[in-house]
Protein backbone atom coordinates (compact mmCIF):
# COMPACT_ATOMS: atom_id res chain seq x y z
CA UNK A 1 0.00 0.00 0.00
CA UNK A 2 1.38 3.03 -1.02
CA UNK A 3 0.72 6.03 1.76
CA UNK A 4 1.00 9.63 0.46
CA UNK A 5 3.34 11.77 2.70
CA UNK A 6 3.82 14.91 0.80
CA UNK A 7 1.97 17.33 -1.81
CA UNK A 8 4.19 20.20 -4.00
CA UNK A 9 1.62 21.34 -5.34
CA UNK A 10 0.88 21.70 -9.36
CA UNK A 11 4.27 21.49 -11.34
CA UNK A 12 5.11 21.83 -14.73
CA UNK A 13 7.11 19.08 -16.16
CA UNK A 14 11.08 19.72 -15.03
CA UNK A 15 13.54 20.08 -18.12
CA UNK A 16 10.98 21.26 -20.63
CA UNK A 17 12.18 25.01 -20.96
CA UNK A 18 10.07 27.18 -23.27
CA UNK A 19 11.30 30.11 -25.71
CA UNK A 20 8.98 32.89 -25.17
CA UNK A 21 7.54 31.58 -28.93
CA UNK A 22 6.69 28.27 -27.00
CA UNK A 23 5.14 30.06 -24.16
CA UNK A 24 2.55 31.62 -26.75
CA UNK A 25 2.67 28.41 -29.21
CA UNK A 26 1.96 25.98 -26.51
CA UNK A 27 0.16 25.90 -23.30
CA UNK A 28 2.21 24.48 -20.58
CA UNK A 29 1.55 20.78 -19.66
CA UNK A 30 0.97 20.53 -15.20
CA UNK A 31 0.65 17.45 -12.82
CA UNK A 32 -0.39 16.73 -9.25
CA UNK A 33 3.44 16.41 -7.55
CA UNK A 34 2.58 14.08 -4.59
CA UNK A 35 5.33 11.71 -2.85
CA UNK A 36 4.24 8.32 -1.25
CA UNK A 37 5.47 5.47 0.87
CA UNK A 38 4.93 1.60 0.26
CA UNK A 39 4.61 -0.34 3.42
CA UNK A 40 5.48 -3.22 1.83
CA UNK A 41 8.84 -2.68 -0.12
CA UNK A 42 9.86 0.97 1.58
CA UNK A 43 9.96 2.55 -1.59
CA UNK A 44 9.54 5.96 -2.14
CA UNK A 45 7.80 7.36 -5.22
CA UNK A 46 6.24 9.73 -6.78
CA UNK A 47 2.38 8.86 -7.02
CA UNK A 48 1.09 10.37 -10.16
CA UNK A 49 3.97 9.76 -13.61
CA UNK A 50 4.44 11.19 -16.77
CA UNK A 51 4.88 8.86 -19.51
CA UNK A 52 8.49 8.44 -20.89
CA UNK A 53 8.15 9.57 -24.00
CA UNK A 54 6.81 12.98 -22.75
CA UNK A 55 10.09 13.72 -20.44
CA UNK A 56 13.03 12.00 -22.73
CA UNK A 57 13.09 13.15 -25.85
CA UNK A 58 14.80 14.81 -28.76
CA UNK A 59 15.30 17.99 -27.03
CA UNK A 60 16.42 16.97 -23.26
CA UNK A 61 18.44 19.22 -21.98
CA UNK A 62 20.56 18.00 -19.68
CA UNK A 63 23.60 16.84 -19.81
CA UNK A 64 26.02 15.79 -17.05
CA UNK A 65 29.16 17.11 -18.67
CA UNK A 66 28.10 20.63 -17.69
CA UNK A 67 29.78 19.91 -14.30
CA UNK A 68 33.45 19.48 -13.19
CA UNK A 69 32.58 17.36 -10.48
CA UNK A 70 30.50 15.13 -12.50
CA UNK A 71 33.51 14.10 -14.62
CA UNK A 72 35.52 14.03 -12.21
CA UNK A 73 33.90 11.58 -10.54
CA UNK A 74 33.16 9.40 -13.26
CA UNK A 75 36.39 9.23 -14.39
CA UNK A 76 37.38 8.37 -11.12
CA UNK A 77 34.79 5.43 -11.15
CA UNK A 78 35.58 4.15 -14.28
CA UNK A 79 39.20 4.08 -13.30
CA UNK A 80 37.95 1.64 -10.62
CA UNK A 81 35.81 -0.48 -12.41
CA UNK A 82 38.34 -1.43 -15.27
CA UNK A 83 40.76 -2.10 -12.55
CA UNK A 84 38.48 -4.09 -9.87
CA UNK A 85 36.15 -6.11 -12.62
CA UNK A 86 38.07 -6.09 -16.20
CA UNK A 87 35.05 -5.76 -17.91
CA UNK A 88 34.50 -7.34 -20.70
CA UNK A 89 31.32 -6.04 -22.29
CA UNK A 90 29.98 -2.57 -20.51
CA UNK A 91 26.51 -1.53 -20.98
CA UNK A 92 25.82 1.89 -19.65
CA UNK A 93 21.74 2.62 -19.46
CA UNK A 94 21.05 6.25 -19.88
CA UNK A 95 24.63 7.40 -21.52
CA UNK A 96 22.98 10.83 -21.64
CA UNK A 97 26.21 12.70 -23.64
CA UNK A 98 28.77 10.38 -22.86
CA UNK A 99 30.73 11.89 -19.79
CA UNK A 100 30.99 8.37 -18.42
CA UNK A 101 31.53 6.21 -21.18
CA UNK A 102 34.06 8.03 -22.92
CA UNK A 103 36.32 6.76 -20.45
CA UNK A 104 36.05 3.25 -21.82
CA UNK A 105 37.09 1.63 -24.72
CA UNK A 106 34.68 1.78 -27.90
CA UNK A 107 34.46 -2.60 -28.65
CA UNK A 108 34.00 -3.05 -25.39
CA UNK A 109 31.25 -0.42 -24.69
CA UNK A 110 27.40 -0.25 -25.39
CA UNK A 111 25.02 3.07 -24.78
CA UNK A 112 21.90 3.10 -24.37
CA UNK A 113 19.90 6.50 -24.23
CA UNK A 114 16.46 7.43 -25.50
CA UNK A 115 17.07 11.41 -26.23
CA UNK A 116 18.12 11.44 -29.74
CA UNK A 117 20.26 14.55 -29.09
CA UNK A 118 22.01 12.73 -26.19
CA UNK A 119 22.39 9.31 -28.59
CA UNK A 120 23.55 10.88 -31.66
CA UNK A 121 26.92 12.55 -29.68
CA UNK A 122 28.04 9.37 -28.49
CA UNK A 123 27.47 7.47 -32.04
CA UNK A 124 29.38 10.77 -33.42
CA UNK A 125 31.88 9.77 -30.36
CA UNK A 126 32.25 5.72 -32.22
CA UNK A 127 29.78 4.39 -29.61
CA UNK A 128 27.59 1.10 -30.47
CA UNK A 129 24.86 3.74 -29.20
CA UNK A 130 20.62 1.89 -29.05
CA UNK A 131 18.48 4.89 -29.08
CA UNK A 132 15.71 3.30 -26.95
CA UNK A 133 14.37 3.24 -24.05
CA UNK A 134 15.57 0.67 -21.54
CA UNK A 135 12.99 -3.05 -21.77
CA UNK A 136 12.85 -6.46 -22.25
CA UNK A 137 12.88 -6.02 -26.45
CA UNK A 138 15.92 -3.98 -25.92
CA UNK A 139 17.57 -6.48 -23.78
CA UNK A 140 16.79 -9.39 -26.62
CA UNK A 141 18.05 -7.48 -29.34
CA UNK A 142 21.58 -6.62 -27.76
CA UNK A 143 21.66 -9.64 -26.46
CA UNK A 144 21.32 -11.55 -29.61
CA UNK A 145 23.53 -9.07 -31.34
CA UNK A 146 26.42 -9.17 -28.59
CA UNK A 147 25.75 -12.02 -26.36
CA UNK A 148 25.34 -11.26 -22.60
CA UNK A 149 26.87 -8.20 -20.52
CA UNK A 150 29.06 -8.53 -17.50
CA UNK A 151 28.70 -4.94 -16.38
CA UNK A 152 25.63 -3.12 -16.21
CA UNK A 153 26.14 0.42 -15.58
CA UNK A 154 23.37 3.00 -14.70
CA UNK A 155 23.65 6.12 -13.04
CA UNK A 156 20.61 8.84 -12.39
CA UNK A 157 18.34 6.69 -14.93
CA UNK A 158 16.74 3.33 -12.89
CA UNK A 159 15.06 5.34 -10.94
CA UNK A 160 13.85 7.17 -13.61
CA UNK A 161 11.97 4.67 -14.70
CA UNK A 162 8.49 4.16 -13.26
CA UNK A 163 8.19 -0.06 -13.76
CA UNK A 164 10.87 -1.42 -11.76
CA UNK A 165 10.10 -4.96 -11.89
CA UNK A 166 10.49 -4.61 -16.08
CA UNK A 167 13.94 -2.74 -15.74
CA UNK A 168 15.37 -5.49 -13.61
CA UNK A 169 13.50 -8.79 -15.56
CA UNK A 170 15.67 -7.19 -18.53
CA UNK A 171 19.02 -6.29 -16.67
CA UNK A 172 18.61 -10.33 -15.28
CA UNK A 173 18.12 -11.44 -18.88
CA UNK A 174 21.13 -10.24 -20.57
CA UNK A 175 23.66 -9.93 -17.48
CA UNK A 176 25.99 -13.14 -17.53
CA UNK A 177 25.68 -15.40 -14.31
CA UNK A 178 28.63 -13.92 -12.38
CA UNK A 179 28.03 -10.39 -14.08
CA UNK A 180 27.58 -7.67 -11.81
CA UNK A 181 25.17 -4.24 -12.15
CA UNK A 182 26.31 -0.85 -10.31
CA UNK A 183 23.63 1.47 -10.39
CA UNK A 184 23.94 5.39 -8.57
CA UNK A 185 21.19 7.62 -7.55
CA UNK A 186 20.36 9.80 -4.70
CA UNK A 187 20.19 8.92 -1.47
CA UNK A 188 16.86 9.18 0.20
CA UNK A 189 18.53 9.07 4.16
CA UNK A 190 20.57 12.25 2.63
CA UNK A 191 17.47 13.41 0.74
CA UNK A 192 15.42 13.56 4.22
CA UNK A 193 18.62 14.38 6.28
CA UNK A 194 19.24 17.82 4.41
CA UNK A 195 15.68 18.99 3.85
CA UNK A 196 15.82 18.30 -0.51
CA UNK A 197 12.65 18.24 -1.13
CA UNK A 198 14.06 19.59 -4.75
CA UNK A 199 14.70 15.47 -5.43
CA UNK A 200 11.16 15.23 -6.43
CA UNK A 201 9.92 15.99 -10.02
CA UNK A 202 8.25 14.31 -12.33
CA UNK A 203 11.62 11.92 -13.80
CA UNK A 204 12.64 11.61 -9.99
CA UNK A 205 10.05 8.92 -9.78
CA UNK A 206 11.51 6.61 -6.97
CA UNK A 207 13.91 7.69 -4.70
CA UNK A 208 15.71 4.65 -3.16
CA UNK A 209 16.91 4.05 0.29
CA UNK A 210 19.76 0.94 0.60
CA UNK A 211 16.58 -0.83 2.37
CA UNK A 212 13.73 -0.26 -0.48
CA UNK A 213 16.10 -1.36 -3.64
CA UNK A 214 17.25 -4.58 -1.55
CA UNK A 215 13.66 -5.17 -1.23
CA UNK A 216 12.72 -4.26 -4.61
CA UNK A 217 15.88 -6.59 -5.74
CA UNK A 218 14.93 -9.57 -3.42
CA UNK A 219 12.40 -10.44 -5.95
CA UNK A 220 14.55 -10.93 -9.10
CA UNK A 221 16.97 -12.92 -6.61
CA UNK A 222 19.62 -10.04 -6.78
CA UNK A 223 21.48 -8.76 -4.22
CA UNK A 224 23.45 -5.18 -3.46
CA UNK A 225 27.15 -6.78 -2.23
CA UNK A 226 28.88 -2.90 -1.90
CA UNK A 227 27.74 0.44 -1.50
CA UNK A 228 29.62 3.22 -1.55
CA UNK A 229 28.68 7.14 -0.76
CA UNK A 230 29.46 9.35 -3.27
CA UNK A 231 29.21 13.63 -2.97
CA UNK A 232 27.29 14.06 -6.24
CA UNK A 233 23.83 15.04 -6.63
CA UNK A 234 23.72 16.40 -2.88
CA UNK A 235 24.60 12.90 -1.65
CA UNK A 236 24.41 9.60 -3.95
CA UNK A 237 24.87 5.86 -2.97
CA UNK A 238 26.51 3.53 -5.64
CA UNK A 239 25.23 0.23 -5.21
CA UNK A 240 26.98 -2.66 -6.63
CA UNK A 241 24.85 -5.89 -7.11
CA UNK A 242 24.88 -9.19 -8.08
CA UNK A 243 23.13 -12.66 -8.71
CA UNK A 244 22.37 -13.74 -5.03
CA UNK A 245 23.72 -17.26 -6.31
CA UNK A 246 27.06 -15.76 -7.14
CA UNK A 247 29.09 -17.02 -4.08
CA UNK A 248 32.37 -16.20 -5.74
CA UNK A 249 31.76 -12.26 -4.54
CA UNK A 250 31.66 -11.43 -0.88
CA UNK A 251 29.12 -9.18 0.40
CA UNK A 252 31.41 -6.40 1.79
CA UNK A 253 31.02 -4.92 5.56
CA UNK A 254 29.45 -1.15 4.01
CA UNK A 255 25.94 -3.10 3.07
CA UNK A 256 25.19 -3.79 6.85
CA UNK A 257 26.63 -0.54 7.89
CA UNK A 258 24.56 1.58 5.77
CA UNK A 259 21.07 -0.73 6.36
CA UNK A 260 21.99 0.13 10.19
CA UNK A 261 22.48 3.61 9.57
CA UNK A 262 18.60 3.77 7.71
CA UNK A 263 17.32 1.47 10.49
CA UNK A 264 18.45 3.68 13.17
CA UNK A 265 17.05 6.53 11.28
CA UNK A 266 13.89 5.03 10.42
CA UNK A 267 13.77 5.70 6.59
CA UNK A 268 11.62 2.43 6.93
CA UNK A 269 9.10 4.38 9.04
CA UNK A 270 6.21 6.10 7.56
CA UNK A 271 6.30 8.97 10.65
CA UNK A 272 9.85 10.06 9.51
CA UNK A 273 8.30 11.59 6.17
CA UNK A 274 5.37 12.86 7.66
CA UNK A 275 8.04 14.84 9.70
CA UNK A 276 9.74 15.63 6.82
CA UNK A 277 6.51 17.28 5.66
CA UNK A 278 5.84 19.29 8.20
CA UNK A 279 9.84 20.60 7.78
CA UNK A 280 9.28 20.89 3.81
CA UNK A 281 6.04 23.49 4.51
CA UNK A 282 8.21 25.59 6.88
CA UNK A 283 10.98 25.55 4.20
CA UNK A 284 8.97 27.23 1.59
CA UNK A 285 8.05 29.97 4.30
CA UNK A 286 11.63 31.05 5.50
CA UNK A 287 12.54 30.69 1.67
CA UNK A 288 9.61 33.37 0.55
CA UNK A 289 10.42 35.35 3.82
CA UNK A 290 14.18 35.71 3.37
CA UNK A 291 13.39 36.65 -0.99
CA UNK A 292 10.64 39.32 0.05
CA UNK A 293 13.11 40.92 2.92
CA UNK A 294 15.94 41.25 0.18
CA UNK A 295 13.64 42.25 -2.32
CA UNK A 296 11.86 45.18 -0.26
CA UNK A 297 15.39 46.52 0.53
CA UNK A 298 16.14 46.62 -3.28
CA UNK A 299 18.96 44.07 -3.15
CA UNK A 300 19.26 42.49 -6.76
CA UNK A 301 18.29 38.59 -6.74
CA UNK A 302 18.86 36.54 -9.27
CA UNK A 303 19.41 32.44 -9.58
CA UNK A 304 22.48 30.45 -10.22
CA UNK A 305 22.09 26.94 -12.15
CA UNK A 306 18.61 26.10 -13.48
CA UNK A 307 18.57 22.99 -12.05
CA UNK A 308 15.81 20.53 -12.81
CA UNK A 309 15.42 20.81 -8.58
CA UNK A 310 14.51 24.47 -8.89
CA UNK A 311 11.37 23.95 -10.87
CA UNK A 312 9.60 22.41 -7.67
CA UNK A 313 11.15 25.04 -5.45
CA UNK A 314 10.04 28.13 -7.27
CA UNK A 315 6.94 26.22 -8.08
CA UNK A 316 5.92 24.99 -4.74
CA UNK A 317 6.90 28.22 -3.18
CA UNK A 318 5.76 30.84 -5.75
CA UNK A 319 8.49 32.41 -6.78
CA UNK A 320 8.40 34.30 -10.06
CA UNK A 321 10.83 37.17 -11.73
CA UNK A 322 9.53 39.98 -8.63
CA UNK A 323 11.81 38.02 -6.54
CA UNK A 324 14.21 36.12 -9.05
CA UNK A 325 15.14 38.79 -11.74
CA UNK A 326 16.49 35.68 -13.64
CA UNK A 327 19.18 32.90 -13.22
CA UNK A 328 22.11 31.98 -15.60
CA UNK A 329 23.33 28.50 -16.42
CA UNK A 330 26.19 27.28 -18.42
CA UNK A 331 23.58 24.65 -20.45
CA UNK A 332 23.25 25.93 -24.15
CA UNK A 333 19.98 24.49 -24.44
CA UNK A 334 18.49 26.18 -21.35
CA UNK A 335 19.78 29.56 -22.33
CA UNK A 336 16.68 32.29 -23.22
CA UNK A 337 14.34 29.97 -22.19
CA UNK A 338 11.85 30.36 -19.25
CA UNK A 339 12.20 28.51 -15.76
CA UNK A 340 9.32 26.04 -16.33
CA UNK A 341 5.99 26.99 -14.75
CA UNK A 342 7.68 30.23 -14.16
CA UNK A 343 8.13 33.95 -15.80
CA UNK A 344 12.04 33.71 -14.76
CA UNK A 345 14.34 33.80 -17.94
CA UNK A 346 17.41 31.95 -17.85
CA UNK A 347 20.79 33.83 -18.97
CA UNK A 348 23.83 32.49 -20.67
CA UNK A 349 26.28 32.02 -17.37
CA UNK A 350 29.61 34.32 -18.30
CA UNK A 351 33.07 34.95 -16.07
CA UNK A 352 31.12 37.81 -14.90
CA UNK A 353 27.63 37.08 -14.32
CA UNK A 354 28.25 37.88 -10.53
CA UNK A 355 29.22 41.50 -10.87
CA UNK A 356 26.79 43.96 -9.84
CA UNK A 357 24.54 41.04 -8.13
CA UNK A 358 24.16 41.09 -3.83
CA UNK A 359 22.00 38.04 -4.01
CA UNK A 360 22.26 34.68 -5.72
CA UNK A 361 19.67 31.80 -5.31
CA UNK A 362 21.93 28.93 -5.33
CA UNK A 363 19.65 26.18 -7.82
CA UNK A 364 22.87 23.83 -7.99
CA UNK A 365 23.53 23.69 -4.66
CA UNK A 366 24.69 20.04 -5.10
CA UNK A 367 27.71 22.17 -6.72
CA UNK A 368 28.21 24.47 -3.77
CA UNK A 369 31.88 23.16 -3.83
CA UNK A 370 32.87 23.70 -7.47
CA UNK A 371 30.39 26.83 -7.36
CA UNK A 372 32.25 28.62 -4.68
CA UNK A 373 35.60 28.02 -5.79
CA UNK A 374 34.67 29.64 -9.69
CA UNK A 375 32.56 32.50 -7.97
CA UNK A 376 35.34 33.47 -5.35
CA UNK A 377 36.40 36.72 -6.46
CA UNK A 378 32.63 38.01 -6.40
CA UNK A 379 32.50 36.55 -2.97
CA UNK A 380 35.44 38.60 -1.68
CA UNK A 381 33.48 41.75 -2.86
CA UNK A 382 30.59 40.82 -0.85
CA UNK A 383 27.87 38.95 -3.46
CA UNK A 384 26.14 36.13 -1.20
CA UNK A 385 24.27 32.93 -2.35
CA UNK A 386 21.27 32.21 -0.79
CA UNK A 387 20.04 28.20 -0.27
CA UNK A 388 17.75 26.19 0.78
CA UNK A 389 19.24 23.27 2.24
CA UNK A 390 19.26 21.84 4.92
CA UNK A 391 17.39 25.00 5.95
CA UNK A 392 16.31 28.38 3.59
CA UNK A 393 19.80 31.07 4.73
CA UNK A 394 21.98 33.15 3.83
CA UNK A 395 25.41 31.53 3.31
P1 LIG B 1 21.86 19.11 -11.86
O1 LIG B 1 21.85 19.55 -10.45
O2 LIG B 1 20.55 18.51 -12.28
O3 LIG B 1 23.05 18.28 -12.20
O4 LIG B 1 21.96 20.43 -12.78
C1 LIG B 1 22.99 21.34 -12.62
C2 LIG B 1 22.68 22.58 -13.44
O5 LIG B 1 23.50 23.65 -13.00
C3 LIG B 1 22.96 22.43 -14.93
O6 LIG B 1 21.95 23.09 -15.66
C4 LIG B 1 24.29 23.15 -15.13
C5 LIG B 1 24.24 24.20 -14.07
N1 LIG B 1 25.56 24.64 -13.58
C6 LIG B 1 25.97 25.96 -13.82
O7 LIG B 1 25.24 26.71 -14.45
N2 LIG B 1 27.19 26.34 -13.36
C7 LIG B 1 28.02 25.51 -12.67
O8 LIG B 1 29.10 25.92 -12.28
C8 LIG B 1 27.57 24.17 -12.41
C9 LIG B 1 28.43 23.23 -11.66
C10 LIG B 1 26.34 23.77 -12.89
Amino acid sequence: MKKKFLSLGRQPFANKYQSIQDKYKKKEQFYDLQVGFDTKTKLVSILKTVPSKKMFDKNYPYRSSMSKTMLWSFKKFSQFVKRKFKPELFLEIGSNDGSLIKNFKKEKAICVEPCANHAKITKKMGYRTYQFYWNMNLAKKIKKTHGEVNCIYSANTITHIHDLDQVLKSINYILSNDGILIIEDPSLLECIKIGSYDQFYNEHIHIFSLISLKNVLNKHKLEIFNVKKLFTHGGSLRYFIKRKKNKKIRINKSVKKQFIKEKKFGIDKFKIFKKFSTRVNSSKHKLRKILVRLKNSKKKIIGYGATAKSVTILNYCKIDKNLIDYFVDTTPDKIDKYIPGTNIIIKKYKKNSLKNIDYAFLGAWNFKKEIFKKEKKFLNKGCKFITHVPYPKIL
